[in-house]
């Protein structure tokens, strides 16, 4: 009877452990507070990350323009705004040099998309061009230009 409650006991054991150990791998559940938070840090998103999704976006901005996709241009011009005050978030070192460009990076866009003006919309796609690269600059990454009218776009949104 004995060895039958030790089998018993055993099996228990072995089960309770291997349940606990799955629950345990989970460092979302296990983890304290401050060790969770830690983690979280460890994996938002780094300037290369979002600089991966800025490079796609500015190919897209172009063509869209070049299309006449006039609202999709614009969203993506939005949506590089946003990954900025990201960076500004994520990467406080970058925090300054993201600001400038928010203030004078975007500057003419307003016009000439609301006028679908492809002249105009060239002329303000350059100045950006040259304000991305001397981010590039201050931020010890001079070596990465870009494309003065990108090749084709990567969306399936676009023709
Ligand atoms: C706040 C400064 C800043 C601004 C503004 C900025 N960049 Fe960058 N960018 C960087 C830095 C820094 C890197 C290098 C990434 C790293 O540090 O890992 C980079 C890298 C890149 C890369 C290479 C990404 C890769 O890993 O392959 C592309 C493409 C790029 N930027 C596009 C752009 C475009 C397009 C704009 C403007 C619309 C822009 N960037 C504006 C700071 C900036």
């Amino acid at each position: 009877m004995v060895t039958i409650m030790k089998y018993f006991l055993c099996l228990l054991l072995t089960l309770s452990t291997t349940i606990s150990y799955a629950n345990g791998a989970d460092w979302r559940k296990s983890d304290s507070d401050e060790e969770k938070l830690k983690k979280i840090i460890k994996v938002i998103p780094s300037t290369s990350d979002i600089m991966f999704q800025m490079g796609e976006r500015y190919k897209n901005l172009y063509w869209a323009a070049k299309q006449g996709k006039w609202e999709f241009a614009e969203y993506q011009l939005e949506e590089m705004e946003s990954l900025l005050k990201t960076l500004m978030i994520t990467r406080p070192k970058r925090k300054e040099t993201a600001r400038n460009f928010l203030d004078y990076g975007f500057n003419g866009y307003e016009d000439a998309i609301e006028n679908k003006n492809w002249g105009a919309f060239q002329k303000t796609f350059n100045n950006m061009r040259q304000a991305c690269e001397h981010c590039h600059e201050l931020n010890q990454h001079a070596f990465i230009k870009l494309q003065k009218t990108p090749i084709k776009g990567s969306s399936p949104a676009l023709d």
